[in-house]
């Protein structure tokens, strides 16, 4: 395969490296590619800027994986929905083989607060507040693109390099919300690389999937195993840690029965690989 991720940061240049591993020729297309490593051709290239077309490379298969980069409306609107119609436009216009497959990386943000109650591919998304309206629409575009596409909606990402949680338990500062469980959702940034090189080639892909861990788990068991693993204070209650959170059990049922496996079932063997290797 020949193969564009478009905003190739910590998970693109993870399934980039993947990629070229198996003998893929890759690129990846960002604002500045200057710390790509050799095995991905880097394209310098701003998806927000004109002239875009001209920078595509002759690849069929392509993943949109670019972040907004600040938490504004404007932000989310440029890269999840600008972005979009500029990378889509410019397949289009380009010459060379047709893409064969698009991955939309999109975010289980879209959902909105259930409770806890378990969320899947089928659940409406939160028209309530921008972050799931711009994803929402950035979804529609690539699927009613015209091009093969198929969009994964990835829980937070852990890994290595991302180790704030860890610091924040090792220094005492995570705080446990005191109402009640509020439920994460996560994936290890190897497992949701690895889920979009499965997507990118798996035979007659369902539009939506959920890109998430077998073990949505409350917040406070995360930091009360991690202070375990880390030796750290036990975390504290606080009454103000439930606030701005959104509380959902995010389903992997869909993506599993695709036939894809974990090499991190949940975070309890992703941290104790990253604590292992000295995080
Ligand atoms: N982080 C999470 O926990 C999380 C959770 C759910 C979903 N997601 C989604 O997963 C995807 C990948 O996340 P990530 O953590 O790998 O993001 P990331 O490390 O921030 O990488 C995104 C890349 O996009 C590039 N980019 C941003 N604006 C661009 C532009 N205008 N033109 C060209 N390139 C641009 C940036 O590179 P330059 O600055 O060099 O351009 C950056 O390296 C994103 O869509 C994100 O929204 C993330």
């Amino acid at each position: 395969m020949k193969a564009l991720i478009a905003g190739c940061g910590y998970v693109g240049t993870e399934l980039g490296v993947q990629l070229a591993r198996e003998g893929h020729q890759v690129w990846g297309l960002k604002r500045d590619p200057s710390t790509l490593p050799p095995e991905i051709h880097g394209i310098q290239a701003d998806l927000l800027a004109p002239g875009l077309t001209s920078r595509l490379p002759p690849v069929d298969g392509v993943v949109y994986a670019a972040s907004a980069g600040g938490s504004s409306p404007d932000a989310y609107q440029a890269i999840y929905v600008e972005g979009v119609k500029a990378i889509l436009a410019g397949l289009k216009e380009r010459e060379g083989p047709p893409v064969r497959r698009f991955v939309f990386v999109s975010s289980t943000g879209v959902y909105g607060d259930s409770g806890g109650a378990w969320v899947d591919e089928e659940t409406p998304i939160d028209d309530q507040n921008f972050r799931s309206r711009f994803l929402g629409q950035g979804e529609a575009l690539v699927l009613e693109s015209g091009i093969p596409a198929t969009v994964l909606r990835l829980g937070g990402i852990y890994g290595p390099g991302r180790t704030r949680l860890l610091e924040r338990v090792r220094e005492g500062q995570a705080r446990c919300p005191g109402d009640g469980p509020i439920w994460s959702n996560r994936i290890h940034r190897d497992d949701a690389a690895r889920a979009i090189q499965h997507l990118l080639t798996l035979p007659a892909p369902k539009p939506i999937y959920l890109g998430v861990d077998d073990e949505p788990a409350p917040l406070c068991q995360v930091y009360r195993t991690l202070a375990g693993y880390l030796d750290a204070p036990e975390p504290v209650i606080d009454p103000d840690a439930s606030r701005r959170r959104s509380n959902k059990r995010c389903s992997n049922r869909r993506l599993r029965a695709s036939g894809f496996s974990f090499t991190y079932p949940s975070f309890r063997e992703g941290y104790r690989a990253m604590i292992a290797d000295g995080a």
